[in-house]
């Protein structure tokens, strides 16, 4: 076992190849996560605007700098939220997510989703007719957005990056702002491999960091931690069927996230196992014939009615991404 590899941005930066995910704890359990991992070792957190926890992040850091880690030995990610996307609104939320954390800079600003939401009516705005619909900003384009964050001051954020972006999204705003996103943070993992996508962002120079590298339990399907194959091959080895899936996104060279709130997956999860090429192509196996996106907005409640990825779950969508370019 080796513990945390680190990877080089384009930046120069470096960040720990597994971070936390801090998604869909419950009141307090994140306060007590991050405390558990910074002092297990754990320097790269991932957070955002909408998790609607970054204050937890930010007590939990108050008890761990600087008597565990300094500042600059963490790397922490947030993301301006949907409603936040017009340009006036992009720094404005920036301030807050500082605040609530409570630090003055971030390592990596990433916009969360190539998504614009009327602002001015909490995270989540209601569409005024549709009950069942969030109501989208069709003017703000990517580009609009984008064109905000390469404006953010360097005393601020690290660096910018984007989060559920395709290969055209990010084309686009590069095309049209000559800034390349320093990061994507995407769904990964056997299931969704994004082969395309990976090699894409390795060309540009884009770290990928990967979501949901446990697949997560939402759509009441089993998580990737049951699958019999997983276990099978975990157990093989020693290991935990989460630390195989970590593993399994670590040989791809990103850097992955696995959220938990339990004390001993928390540490378990962080002990870096190393796969052998046969350990990878037998994980990477099950996800063939087994295609599956878990996190497609157009099927969320209120839903998004927008084309995000080009899924057949979202042919039905009235609107694309507006783009800008
Ligand atoms: N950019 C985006 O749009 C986006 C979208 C989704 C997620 N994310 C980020 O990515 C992070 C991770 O993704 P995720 O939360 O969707 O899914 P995940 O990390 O793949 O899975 C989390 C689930 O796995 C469980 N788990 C954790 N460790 C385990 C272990 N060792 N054995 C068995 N089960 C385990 C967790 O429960 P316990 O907590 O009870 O252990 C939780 O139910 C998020 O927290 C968030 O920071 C970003």
């Amino acid at each position: 076992m080796s513990n945390n590899e680190i990877i080089k941005l384009s930046t120069g930066a470096t960040i720990n190849q597994i971070g936390l995910g801090t998604w869909l704890s419950k009141p307090k359990e994140v306060e007590n996560a991050v405390e558990i991992a910074v002092r297990n070792g754990y320097r790269h957190l991932d957070c955002a605007m909408i998790y609607e926890n970054q204050d937890e992040v930010g007590a939990a850091l108050k008890k761990v700098i600087p008597s565990v880690v300094k500042r600059e030995e963490l790397f922490i990610t947030s993301k301006v939220w949907n409603s936040s996307h017009q340009p006036a609104l992009v720094e404005k939320e920036l301030d807050q997510t500082l605040s609530q954390i409570g630090t003055d800079y971030l390592d990596l600003y990433l916009v969360h989703w190539p998504v614009a939401f009327v602002p001015g009516q909490g995270l989540n705005p209601r569409h005024p007719t549709k009950e069942n619909e969030a109501a989208l900003d069709l003017q703000t384009t990517l580009v609009d957005t984008w064109k905000a964050m390469i404006a953010l001051p360097k005393s601020k954020v690290r660096a910018i990056g984007v989060s559920n972006f395709t290969i055209g999204q990010i084309e686009a705003i590069i095309k049209a702002t000559g800034v390349v996103p320093v990061a994507n943070q995407v769904e990964a993992h056997p299931l969704l491999p994004q082969d395309d996508l990976l090699a894409f962002c390795k060309q540009k120079g884009i770290h990928v960091t990967a979501y949901s590298p446990l697949g997560n339990n939402l759509v009441g399907k089993p998580k990737l931690t049951d699958y019999p194959e997983i276990v099978k091959i975990a157990e093989a080895k020693g290991a935990t069927p989460a630390q195989v899936l970590v593993a399994w996104g670590a040989y791809r060279g990103y850097s992955v996230i696995p959220k938990s709130v339990q004390e001993e997956r928390i540490k378990s999860n962080f002990q870096q196992v190393t796969l052998t090429k046969e350990e990878y192509e037998a994980i990477s196996a099950v996800g063939k014939n087994n295609y599956t996106r878990f996190n497609i907005p157009y099927g969320y409640k209120p839903r998004w009615d927008i084309n995000i990825f080009d899924e057949p779950e979202e042919k039905n969508a009235t609107n694309p991404v507006n783009i800008g370019a």
